[in-house]
Protein backbone atom coordinates (compact mmCIF):
# COMPACT_ATOMS: atom_id res chain seq x y z
CA UNK A 1 0.00 0.00 0.00
CA UNK A 2 1.61 2.78 -1.22
CA UNK A 3 1.77 6.36 1.06
CA UNK A 4 -0.88 9.02 0.54
CA UNK A 5 1.27 10.93 -1.44
CA UNK A 6 2.33 8.66 -3.81
CA UNK A 7 -1.47 7.62 -4.09
CA UNK A 8 -1.37 11.11 -5.53
CA UNK A 9 1.26 11.33 -7.37
CA UNK A 10 0.35 8.27 -9.06
CA UNK A 11 -3.18 9.92 -10.11
CA UNK A 12 -3.98 10.31 -13.43
CA UNK A 13 -6.77 11.85 -15.27
CA UNK A 14 -9.70 9.78 -16.15
CA UNK A 15 -7.98 6.98 -13.87
CA UNK A 16 -9.92 4.70 -11.11
CA UNK A 17 -8.31 6.79 -8.04
CA UNK A 18 -9.51 10.47 -7.76
CA UNK A 19 -8.72 12.99 -4.99
CA UNK A 20 -10.61 15.89 -4.21
CA UNK A 21 -8.17 18.52 -5.06
CA UNK A 22 -5.14 18.41 -7.70
CA UNK A 23 -3.28 21.21 -5.68
CA UNK A 24 -2.55 18.12 -3.41
CA UNK A 25 0.29 17.45 -5.51
CA UNK A 26 2.10 20.88 -5.35
CA UNK A 27 4.47 21.33 -2.38
CA UNK A 28 2.97 22.42 0.81
CA UNK A 29 5.09 26.04 1.01
CA UNK A 30 2.98 27.27 -2.21
CA UNK A 31 0.72 27.56 -0.16
CA UNK A 32 2.52 29.54 2.58
CA UNK A 33 2.49 32.11 0.11
CA UNK A 34 -1.34 33.23 -0.54
CA UNK A 35 -2.36 35.83 0.96
CA UNK A 36 -5.41 35.04 2.35
CA UNK A 37 -5.13 32.87 5.50
CA UNK A 38 -6.49 29.10 3.86
CA UNK A 39 -5.90 25.39 4.86
CA UNK A 40 -4.95 24.60 1.58
CA UNK A 41 -6.13 21.69 -0.39
CA UNK A 42 -7.49 18.35 1.16
CA UNK A 43 -10.65 18.18 3.18
CA UNK A 44 -10.65 22.00 4.83
CA UNK A 45 -10.24 23.75 1.31
CA UNK A 46 -13.26 25.27 1.66
CA UNK A 47 -13.31 26.27 5.34
CA UNK A 48 -12.58 29.79 6.31
CA UNK A 49 -9.55 30.25 8.15
CA UNK A 50 -9.73 33.33 10.62
CA UNK A 51 -8.09 36.25 9.71
CA UNK A 52 -5.67 35.88 12.80
CA UNK A 53 -4.81 32.15 11.94
CA UNK A 54 -0.63 31.49 12.35
CA UNK A 55 0.46 31.76 8.82
CA UNK A 56 3.91 29.92 8.06
CA UNK A 57 6.51 32.70 6.40
CA UNK A 58 8.49 31.09 3.35
CA UNK A 59 11.28 28.45 4.26
CA UNK A 60 14.95 29.12 3.42
CA UNK A 61 15.17 27.85 -0.57
CA UNK A 62 17.38 25.23 0.57
CA UNK A 63 14.67 22.79 1.91
CA UNK A 64 12.02 23.79 -0.86
CA UNK A 65 14.60 22.42 -3.53
CA UNK A 66 16.31 19.32 -1.38
CA UNK A 67 15.18 16.26 -3.23
CA UNK A 68 13.95 13.55 -0.84
CA UNK A 69 16.93 11.71 -0.68
CA UNK A 70 18.91 14.91 0.81
CA UNK A 71 16.22 15.55 3.16
CA UNK A 72 16.14 12.62 4.62
CA UNK A 73 19.75 12.21 4.84
CA UNK A 74 19.73 15.75 6.95
CA UNK A 75 16.89 14.61 9.21
CA UNK A 76 18.32 11.69 9.82
CA UNK A 77 22.09 13.65 10.84
CA UNK A 78 20.53 16.16 12.83
CA UNK A 79 18.30 13.78 14.69
CA UNK A 80 21.57 11.75 15.50
CA UNK A 81 23.31 14.45 16.72
CA UNK A 82 20.47 15.97 18.89
CA UNK A 83 19.94 12.41 20.15
CA UNK A 84 18.19 12.59 23.61
CA UNK A 85 17.65 16.75 23.13
CA UNK A 86 14.93 16.39 20.81
CA UNK A 87 11.37 14.16 20.37
CA UNK A 88 9.75 13.87 17.43
CA UNK A 89 5.80 13.31 17.77
CA UNK A 90 3.95 12.01 14.56
CA UNK A 91 0.18 12.30 15.02
CA UNK A 92 -2.01 9.00 13.29
CA UNK A 93 -3.09 11.32 10.84
CA UNK A 94 0.46 12.56 9.40
CA UNK A 95 2.02 11.79 6.49
CA UNK A 96 3.99 8.46 5.91
CA UNK A 97 7.15 10.90 5.18
CA UNK A 98 7.12 12.51 8.57
CA UNK A 99 5.89 9.93 10.54
CA UNK A 100 8.87 7.57 9.51
CA UNK A 101 10.91 10.13 11.56
CA UNK A 102 8.54 10.22 14.72
CA UNK A 103 10.13 8.37 18.34
CA UNK A 104 6.12 7.90 18.69
CA UNK A 105 3.20 7.86 16.98
CA UNK A 106 -0.35 8.15 18.30
CA UNK A 107 -3.34 9.76 18.83
CA UNK A 108 -3.52 13.87 20.58
CA UNK A 109 -3.43 13.16 23.73
CA UNK A 110 -1.05 9.99 23.78
CA UNK A 111 1.54 12.49 21.90
CA UNK A 112 1.16 14.70 24.11
CA UNK A 113 2.10 12.79 27.52
CA UNK A 114 4.32 10.74 25.20
CA UNK A 115 6.53 14.13 25.79
CA UNK A 116 6.66 13.86 29.37
CA UNK A 117 8.27 10.46 29.08
CA UNK A 118 11.08 12.27 27.75
CA UNK A 119 12.48 14.72 30.43
CA UNK A 120 15.75 14.83 29.15
CA UNK A 121 14.10 16.31 25.62
CA UNK A 122 14.61 20.21 25.36
CA UNK A 123 12.43 20.32 22.12
CA UNK A 124 9.56 18.24 21.42
CA UNK A 125 9.43 18.96 17.48
CA UNK A 126 5.03 18.07 16.93
CA UNK A 127 4.08 16.65 13.60
CA UNK A 128 0.63 17.07 14.23
CA UNK A 129 -1.52 20.15 14.32
CA UNK A 130 -1.97 23.68 16.44
CA UNK A 131 -4.18 22.45 19.39
CA UNK A 132 -1.78 19.43 20.15
CA UNK A 133 1.05 21.40 20.30
CA UNK A 134 -0.74 24.06 22.72
CA UNK A 135 -1.61 20.63 24.68
CA UNK A 136 1.93 19.36 24.84
CA UNK A 137 3.12 22.42 25.89
CA UNK A 138 0.68 23.24 28.26
CA UNK A 139 1.39 19.27 30.46
CA UNK A 140 5.06 19.14 29.33
CA UNK A 141 7.95 20.46 31.57
CA UNK A 142 8.43 23.57 31.76
CA UNK A 143 11.74 23.39 30.61
CA UNK A 144 11.00 21.92 27.21
CA UNK A 145 9.89 23.67 24.33
CA UNK A 146 7.00 22.82 21.80
CA UNK A 147 7.94 23.10 18.15
CA UNK A 148 5.34 22.83 15.09
CA UNK A 149 7.18 22.23 11.87
CA UNK A 150 4.30 24.49 10.01
CA UNK A 151 2.49 27.26 11.85
CA UNK A 152 0.10 26.81 9.09
CA UNK A 153 -1.16 23.36 10.21
CA UNK A 154 -4.13 24.21 12.42
CA UNK A 155 -7.27 22.78 12.52
CA UNK A 156 -10.02 23.76 11.07
CA UNK A 157 -12.91 22.35 13.14
CA UNK A 158 -10.72 23.78 16.52
CA UNK A 159 -10.99 27.27 14.49
CA UNK A 160 -14.72 27.33 14.63
CA UNK A 161 -14.95 28.03 18.34
CA UNK A 162 -12.98 31.07 19.44
CA UNK A 163 -13.06 32.08 23.35
CA UNK A 164 -14.63 35.65 22.20
CA UNK A 165 -17.42 33.60 20.71
CA UNK A 166 -17.96 30.75 23.60
CA UNK A 167 -17.51 34.10 26.16
CA UNK A 168 -20.35 35.78 24.50
CA UNK A 169 -22.45 32.58 24.13
CA UNK A 170 -21.90 32.10 27.66
CA UNK A 171 -22.72 35.68 29.09
CA UNK A 172 -26.55 34.78 27.24
CA UNK A 173 -26.82 31.34 29.04
CA UNK A 174 -26.07 33.16 32.23
CA UNK A 175 -28.83 35.74 31.58
CA UNK A 176 -31.33 33.69 31.07
CA UNK A 177 -30.27 30.23 33.33
CA UNK A 178 -28.85 32.61 36.29
CA UNK A 179 -26.06 30.90 38.02
CA UNK A 180 -27.75 29.45 41.07
CA UNK A 181 -27.83 25.76 41.12
CA UNK A 182 -30.96 23.26 41.75
CA UNK A 183 -32.04 21.43 45.06
CA UNK A 184 -29.73 18.79 44.07
CA UNK A 185 -26.47 21.10 43.66
CA UNK A 186 -26.11 21.05 39.72
CA UNK A 187 -25.57 24.23 38.57
CA UNK A 188 -27.46 25.54 35.20
CA UNK A 189 -24.45 24.63 32.51
CA UNK A 190 -20.93 23.08 32.09
CA UNK A 191 -18.86 23.94 29.54
CA UNK A 192 -17.35 20.65 28.33
CA UNK A 193 -14.41 20.84 25.43
CA UNK A 194 -12.95 18.51 22.93
CA UNK A 195 -9.41 18.44 23.04
CA UNK A 196 -9.78 19.70 18.97
CA UNK A 197 -9.65 23.15 21.01
CA UNK A 198 -7.76 26.20 21.50
CA UNK A 199 -5.88 26.13 25.43
CA UNK A 200 -7.57 29.90 25.69
CA UNK A 201 -10.95 27.63 25.16
CA UNK A 202 -9.36 24.84 27.81
CA UNK A 203 -8.27 28.11 30.37
CA UNK A 204 -12.38 28.51 29.93
CA UNK A 205 -13.49 25.23 30.90
CA UNK A 206 -10.83 24.89 33.58
CA UNK A 207 -12.27 28.42 34.84
CA UNK A 208 -16.27 27.88 34.70
CA UNK A 209 -16.16 24.15 36.43
CA UNK A 210 -15.48 22.80 33.22
CA UNK A 211 -13.96 19.49 31.93
CA UNK A 212 -12.17 18.60 28.44
CA UNK A 213 -12.85 15.54 26.54
CA UNK A 214 -11.43 13.12 23.75
CA UNK A 215 -13.27 10.75 21.74
CA UNK A 216 -12.06 8.07 23.59
CA UNK A 217 -13.76 9.36 27.12
CA UNK A 218 -16.64 11.33 26.02
CA UNK A 219 -19.04 9.98 27.84
CA UNK A 220 -17.58 9.18 30.93
CA UNK A 221 -16.55 13.27 30.46
CA UNK A 222 -20.58 14.03 29.86
CA UNK A 223 -21.59 11.93 32.83
CA UNK A 224 -18.74 13.80 35.02
CA UNK A 225 -20.92 16.82 33.73
CA UNK A 226 -24.13 15.59 34.23
CA UNK A 227 -23.16 14.86 37.89
CA UNK A 228 -22.47 18.17 38.54
CA UNK A 229 -24.76 20.70 36.01
CA UNK A 230 -28.26 20.44 34.91
CA UNK A 231 -26.74 20.93 30.87
CA UNK A 232 -23.75 21.05 28.96
CA UNK A 233 -22.87 23.26 26.73
CA UNK A 234 -20.78 21.07 24.31
CA UNK A 235 -17.81 22.36 21.79
CA UNK A 236 -16.31 22.50 19.08
CA UNK A 237 -17.76 19.35 17.56
CA UNK A 238 -21.38 19.13 17.15
CA UNK A 239 -21.09 15.31 15.71
CA UNK A 240 -19.12 14.10 18.55
CA UNK A 241 -21.50 15.35 21.28
CA UNK A 242 -24.29 14.57 19.69
CA UNK A 243 -23.36 11.13 18.47
CA UNK A 244 -22.14 10.80 22.59
CA UNK A 245 -25.13 12.18 23.98
CA UNK A 246 -27.50 10.32 22.13
CA UNK A 247 -25.63 7.26 23.00
CA UNK A 248 -26.36 7.90 26.60
CA UNK A 249 -29.86 8.31 25.84
CA UNK A 250 -30.23 12.19 25.23
CA UNK A 251 -33.18 12.85 22.74
CA UNK A 252 -32.66 14.85 20.08
CA UNK A 253 -34.97 17.59 20.60
CA UNK A 254 -32.88 18.13 23.98
CA UNK A 255 -30.02 18.86 21.95
CA UNK A 256 -30.26 22.63 20.29
CA UNK A 257 -27.20 23.80 17.76
CA UNK A 258 -25.70 27.34 19.28
CA UNK A 259 -25.04 28.91 15.90
CA UNK A 260 -22.17 32.09 17.09
CA UNK A 261 -23.47 34.24 14.77
CA UNK A 262 -27.50 34.39 15.76
CA UNK A 263 -29.02 35.77 19.06
CA UNK A 264 -29.45 32.94 21.84
CA UNK A 265 -27.47 30.42 18.66
CA UNK A 266 -30.72 30.75 16.71
CA UNK A 267 -32.46 29.30 19.30
CA UNK A 268 -36.09 30.54 21.04
CA UNK A 269 -35.67 30.61 24.37
CA UNK A 270 -38.10 27.45 25.75
CA UNK A 271 -35.60 25.07 23.45
CA UNK A 272 -32.36 26.90 25.17
CA UNK A 273 -34.41 26.38 28.46
CA UNK A 274 -35.06 22.93 27.98
CA UNK A 275 -31.56 21.72 26.61
CA UNK A 276 -29.43 19.00 27.77
CA UNK A 277 -26.74 19.24 25.66
CA UNK A 278 -25.88 22.71 23.90
CA UNK A 279 -24.08 21.58 20.56
CA UNK A 280 -21.69 24.25 19.04
CA UNK A 281 -22.01 24.61 15.46
CA UNK A 282 -18.90 23.16 14.72
CA UNK A 283 -17.51 19.56 12.79
CA UNK A 284 -14.78 18.38 10.95
CA UNK A 285 -14.56 18.48 6.99
CA UNK A 286 -12.27 15.14 7.08
CA UNK A 287 -15.58 13.38 8.98
CA UNK A 288 -18.07 14.99 7.47
CA UNK A 289 -17.38 13.29 3.98
CA UNK A 290 -18.28 10.12 5.27
CA UNK A 291 -21.64 8.99 4.51
CA UNK A 292 -24.27 6.44 4.71
CA UNK A 293 -24.13 5.54 0.60
CA UNK A 294 -20.34 4.59 1.20
CA UNK A 295 -21.49 2.27 4.28
CA UNK A 296 -24.34 0.42 1.69
CA UNK A 297 -21.49 0.56 -1.01
CA UNK A 298 -19.00 -1.47 1.30
CA UNK A 299 -21.52 -3.70 2.44
CA UNK A 300 -22.38 -4.63 -0.89
CA UNK A 301 -19.13 -4.78 -2.08
CA UNK A 302 -17.84 -7.32 1.03
CA UNK A 303 -20.62 -9.04 2.51
CA UNK A 304 -19.72 -9.43 6.67
CA UNK A 305 -17.47 -5.69 6.40
CA UNK A 306 -16.62 -4.32 9.68
CA UNK A 307 -17.70 -0.80 9.24
CA UNK A 308 -16.00 1.44 12.31
CA UNK A 309 -16.25 4.85 12.02
CA UNK A 310 -14.49 8.25 14.11
CA UNK A 311 -17.21 9.93 16.21
CA UNK A 312 -16.93 13.04 14.18
CA UNK A 313 -18.58 11.60 11.39
CA UNK A 314 -22.16 12.59 11.16
CA UNK A 315 -25.02 10.71 13.22
CA UNK A 316 -26.38 8.75 9.78
CA UNK A 317 -22.68 7.37 9.54
CA UNK A 318 -22.49 6.53 13.09
CA UNK A 319 -25.45 4.79 13.42
CA UNK A 320 -25.41 2.89 10.03
CA UNK A 321 -21.67 1.97 11.01
CA UNK A 322 -21.03 -1.52 13.30
CA UNK A 323 -18.59 0.50 15.59
CA UNK A 324 -17.33 4.11 16.41
CA UNK A 325 -14.79 5.11 18.06
CA UNK A 326 -11.65 6.90 17.98
CA UNK A 327 -8.17 6.86 16.55
CA UNK A 328 -6.79 4.78 19.32
CA UNK A 329 -9.95 2.36 19.08
CA UNK A 330 -9.78 1.64 15.25
CA UNK A 331 -5.77 0.96 15.66
CA UNK A 332 -6.52 -1.42 18.82
CA UNK A 333 -9.62 -3.02 16.87
CA UNK A 334 -7.91 -3.87 13.85
CA UNK A 335 -4.98 -5.03 15.67
CA UNK A 336 -6.94 -7.72 18.40
CA UNK A 337 -9.40 -8.37 15.56
CA UNK A 338 -8.51 -12.54 13.85
CA UNK A 339 -6.60 -12.77 10.63
CA UNK A 340 -8.46 -12.43 7.08
CA UNK A 341 -11.42 -9.97 8.45
CA UNK A 342 -11.90 -7.06 6.21
CA UNK A 343 -12.47 -3.57 7.44
CA UNK A 344 -13.97 -0.77 6.38
CA UNK A 345 -12.55 2.60 8.04
CA UNK A 346 -14.28 6.19 8.42
CA UNK A 347 -11.67 8.36 9.32
CA UNK A 348 -8.47 10.00 7.80
CA UNK A 349 -7.04 8.63 4.97
CA UNK A 350 -2.98 8.57 5.98
CA UNK A 351 -3.79 6.49 9.14
CA UNK A 352 -6.24 4.51 7.07
CA UNK A 353 -3.62 3.46 4.30
CA UNK A 354 -1.02 3.00 7.08
CA UNK A 355 -2.91 0.88 8.91
CA UNK A 356 -3.49 -1.35 5.60
CA UNK A 357 -0.20 -1.44 5.06
CA UNK A 358 0.78 -2.45 8.60
CA UNK A 359 -1.91 -5.35 8.53
CA UNK A 360 -1.75 -7.38 5.19
CA UNK A 361 -3.55 -9.96 7.05
CA UNK A 362 -6.76 -8.09 6.68
CA UNK A 363 -8.72 -6.09 4.29
CA UNK A 364 -8.43 -2.40 5.32
CA UNK A 365 -9.81 0.21 3.05
CA UNK A 366 -11.07 3.91 3.69
CA UNK A 367 -14.76 4.35 3.09
CA UNK A 368 -14.53 7.94 1.22
CA UNK A 369 -12.91 6.59 -2.36
CA UNK A 370 -11.77 9.90 -3.12
CA UNK A 371 -8.20 10.60 -1.69
CA UNK A 372 -8.48 13.54 0.70
CA UNK A 373 -6.29 13.97 3.79
CA UNK A 374 -6.98 16.47 6.66
CA UNK A 375 -5.52 19.71 5.10
CA UNK A 376 -3.55 20.70 7.85
CA UNK A 377 -1.94 17.59 8.54
CA UNK A 378 -0.65 17.36 5.38
CA UNK A 379 1.04 20.80 5.54
CA UNK A 380 4.24 19.56 7.56
CA UNK A 381 6.53 17.89 4.77
CA UNK A 382 9.98 16.74 5.56
CA UNK A 383 11.38 19.88 4.25
CA UNK A 384 9.75 22.26 7.43
CA UNK A 385 10.59 19.10 9.90
CA UNK A 386 14.65 19.01 8.13
CA UNK A 387 14.45 22.95 8.71
CA UNK A 388 13.51 23.13 12.25
CA UNK A 389 15.18 20.04 13.13
CA UNK A 390 18.74 21.52 11.97
CA UNK A 391 18.05 24.86 13.11
CA UNK A 392 17.99 23.11 16.48
CA UNK A 393 21.22 21.70 15.87
CA UNK A 394 22.52 25.72 15.59
CA UNK A 395 21.04 26.56 18.82
CA UNK A 396 17.96 28.06 17.27
CA UNK A 397 14.29 27.85 18.38
CA UNK A 398 11.94 27.76 15.69
CA UNK A 399 8.06 27.78 15.57
CA UNK A 400 7.59 27.34 19.32
CA UNK A 401 4.40 26.85 20.55
CA UNK A 402 3.85 28.55 23.56
CA UNK A 403 0.94 28.60 26.14
CA UNK A 404 1.33 32.14 28.45
CA UNK A 405 0.72 30.45 31.99
CA UNK A 406 -1.91 32.40 32.90
CA UNK A 407 -4.15 30.24 29.96
CA UNK A 408 -2.19 27.10 30.46
CA UNK A 409 -3.03 27.05 34.60
CA UNK A 410 -6.65 26.59 33.95
CA UNK A 411 -6.49 24.55 30.75
CA UNK A 412 -4.61 21.92 33.13
CA UNK A 413 -7.31 22.06 35.60
CA UNK A 414 -9.69 20.84 33.22
CA UNK A 415 -7.32 18.61 31.80
CA UNK A 416 -6.94 16.95 35.00
CA UNK A 417 -10.58 16.69 36.15
CA UNK A 418 -10.83 14.93 32.28
CA UNK A 419 -7.98 12.29 33.59
CA UNK A 420 -9.57 11.99 37.08
CA UNK A 421 -13.03 11.29 35.71
CA UNK A 422 -14.03 7.54 35.78
CA UNK A 423 -16.55 5.70 34.16
P1 LIG B 1 -7.28 12.04 18.22
O1 LIG B 1 -7.83 12.77 19.42
O2 LIG B 1 -7.72 10.64 18.16
O3 LIG B 1 -5.82 12.23 18.12
O4 LIG B 1 -7.93 12.71 16.94
C1 LIG B 1 -7.62 14.00 16.65
C2 LIG B 1 -8.34 14.46 15.49
O5 LIG B 1 -8.01 15.49 14.98
C3 LIG B 1 -9.47 13.70 14.99
O6 LIG B 1 -9.96 14.31 13.85
FE1 LIG C 1 -8.96 18.96 12.72
FE2 LIG C 1 -10.47 17.23 11.35
FE3 LIG C 1 -7.89 17.53 10.75
FE4 LIG C 1 -8.64 16.33 13.03
S1 LIG C 1 -8.98 15.60 10.96
S2 LIG C 1 -7.03 17.86 12.80
S3 LIG C 1 -10.49 17.53 13.56
S4 LIG C 1 -9.52 19.10 10.57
Amino acid sequence: MPSVATTLNLIRPGGAVTSCSPALKDAPWNFDAVPVPAYGPGSSMADVAPADTPRQGEIPAEYRTATDEELDRRILAAKATLGDRVVVLGHFYQRDEVVKYADFVGDSFQLANAARSRPAAEAIVFCGVHFMAETADIVSNADQQVILPNLAAGCSMADMADIDSVTECWEQLEELYGTEPDASGRVPVIPVTYMNSSAALKGFCGEHGGIVCTSSNAATVLEWAFERGQRVLFFPDQHLGRNTAKAMGVPLERMPMWNPRKPLGGNDEQAVLDARVILWHGFCSVHKRFTVAQIEKARADFPGVRVIVHPECPMPVVDAADEAGSTDYIQKAILAAEPGQVFAIGTEINMVQRLAAEHPEHTIFCLDPVVCPCSTMYRIHPGYLAWVLEALVGGEVLNRISVDESVAAPARVALERMLAARP
